[in-house]
């Protein structure tokens, strides 16, 4: 399991701090939620944010957009570093062009489901896809209560993606995510894991990333996760400047 803390809960006043404690803690993944007040009734950040802090950070940056329309904002996204770029089917009339153009520009491509969502919504989308995101809150806010049925649409998203040539598409499971409820996750089948309020509220980050893998006791990486970790699905595209 990989655990993708969310920004959202971190220390805005001193954000490059925070970063660089998360790498020490050895945290690899940082989750960046990116509201537009339109799609989400929130606002957060945009690409000068993200290209702030690029530079200092080694974190692989998966970046959630819940936004309107995103194919109108990847290159932006793209160029201010960027190592994943996950959309909503919900929010994009054309998603597959969407996923495919982010690949292009040599990013991962992901797509999320809101919770009412069908994963039918995702069944022509498995050759485009490095991983599919399933909200377990209803996205917008952070600290929300985790939904039960995510455990059923992990398992079933599982099953569909592994039927369909999917086997490494890998699947992210946010919102409400905590060391109490991340091993009926990975035992369903999630392979990353994001949490905000669960995380950053527990200093040192190292002992809490110690929490969330404890929690595992032991079981052994998803299928899916070892396939990707081979393909270097989760290379770093930005390497960290001096
Ligand atoms: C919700 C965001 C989440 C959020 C998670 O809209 O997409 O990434 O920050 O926060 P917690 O873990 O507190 O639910
Ligand atoms: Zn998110």
């Amino acid at each position: 399991m990989i655990l993708s803390p969310s920004l959202l809960s971190a220390d805005f006043s001193r954000l490059a701090e925070e970063l660089q404690a998360l790498e020490a803690a050895g945290v690899t993944w940082l989750h960046l939620d990116v509201m537009d007040g339109a799609f989400v009734p929130n606002i957060t950040f945009g690409p000068p944010l993200i290209k702030a802090l690029r530079p200092g950070s080694g974190l692989f940056f998966d970046v959630h957009l819940m936004v309107e329309n995103p194919a109108r904002y990847i290159q932006d996204f793209r160029d201010a570093g960027a190592d994943m770029l996950v959309i909503h089917t919900e929010a994009d009339r054309h998603p597959q062009r969407t996923l495919a153009a982010i690949r292009d520009m040599g990013c991962r491509a992901g797509v999320a489901l809101n919770p009412g969502t069908d994963l039918g919504a995702i069944r022509w989308l498995v050759n485009d896809l490095d991983m599919l995101l399933v909200m377990s809150v209803n996205p917008g806010f952070s600290g929300q209560a985790f939904i039960p049925a995510t455990f059923d649409k992990v398992r079933s998203a599982r099953r569909l993606l592994d039927a369909c040539g999917g086997e490494d598409v890998l699947i992210q499971v946010d919102g409400g995510v905590c060391p109490e409820n991340t091993a009926q996750l990975v035992e369903a089948g999630a392979d990353v894991l994001v949490s905000g309020s669960a995380f950053f509220g527990h200093k040192p980050y190292d002992a809490r990333l110690a929490a969330f893998m404890k929690s595992l006791d032991g079981r052994e990486q998803r299928p899916a996760l070892q396939k990707a970790a081979r393909r270097q699905t989760f290379a770093l595209t930005h390497p960290k400047q001096k």
